[in-house]
């Protein structure tokens, strides 16, 4: 039986662990040829050995844009065209706005949202030349409501948001046959939050915090992130284009 998005050719940045390398796992089930990237080679490097099959693993920095476009040249050369793209790698900064530094706020925001932006105008660029695609830009809750101790965060994610939606209305007025949509995840258990909890001066208070966030009363995983990008990389939501899809176990609900 063919897989949900099968033989598609997806690219999934911060593949190496947490919500990238959950999702290339679900890719990869249904069906799809999967390559991940991340800065961190060595974790890319055995995430692709242990996803095995056909998985491309490629060390890319997602803020230069000299990379990315050495990295679309590379897949479509190799596979032909770009199906998939999934805007995952990011990082955090736990600093309130008295203390967040202008080097701290520029890191987040060339992580979290530069590499958005240049992501998205390449595999535009390609994937319009071949018949289109689908990309998924990785925001949060943080996007989409305040936190006092993320400002850095929150602004980047909630740029991703309002940028994907641009994206997609430009697609759409030119018919490219490209949807764009952001998903917005809150706490996962993947090693970003681990971090967090690990750094907190006490972990089991900061987890049961975090758990009573959601309206659902746990921290999620990272295959609920993989199972929303799933379907808006493949054709069943092919009527879906610059959306926001939360996966936060009803936190913003309230
Ligand atoms: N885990 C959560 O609870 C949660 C919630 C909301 C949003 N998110 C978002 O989901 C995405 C994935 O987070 P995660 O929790 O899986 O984190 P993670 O730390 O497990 O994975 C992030 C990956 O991105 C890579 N990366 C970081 N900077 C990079 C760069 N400059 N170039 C290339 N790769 C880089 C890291 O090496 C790492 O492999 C992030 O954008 C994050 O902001 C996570």
């Amino acid at each position: 039986m063919a897989g949900r998005v099968q033989d598609k050719i997806m690219l999934i940045t911060g593949g190496a662990s947490g919500i990238g390398l959950a999702t290339a796992r679900t890719l990869m089930r249904e069906g799809a040829h999967v390559i991940i990237t991340d800065r961190n080679v060595a974790g890319g490097e055995a995430a692709a050995a242990e996803l095995g099959g056909s998985t491309l693993f490629l060390g890319q920095d997602v803020t230069s844009e000299d990379r990315w476009v050495e990295v679309i040249a590379q897949i479509t050369d190799r596979f032909g065209r770009l199906d998939g793209l999934v805007n995952n790698a990011g990082c955090g900064s736990l600093r309130n706005i008295e203390e967040e530094t202008l080097e701290g706020w520029r890191l987040v925001h060339a992580v979290n949202t530069e590499s958005v932006f240049l992501g998205c105008k390449h595999a535009v660029r390609s994937m319009k030349k071949t018949g289109g695609g689908s990309i998924v830009n990785v925001s949060s809750v943080a996007g989409l409501r305040g936190a006092p101790d993320l400002p850095a965060y929150c602004s980047s994610k909630g740029a991703v948001r309002m940028l994907t939606k641009s994206v997609a209305l430009w697609c759409a007025q030119n018919r490219y046959n490209i949807r764009c949509n952001s998903i917005h995840p809150s706490f996962l258990a993947t090693p970003m939050v681990q971090a967090m909890i690990d750094l907190s001066p006490d972990g089991e208070k900061m987890r049961r915090r975090l758990e009573r966030t959601a309206a659902l009363e746990r921290i999620g995983t990272p295959e609920d992130a993989a199972n929303m990008i799933l379907f808006l990389l493949s054709d069943e939501s092919g009527f879906v284009t610059g959306s926001e899809f939360t996966v936060d176990g009803g936190t913003t609900a309230r």
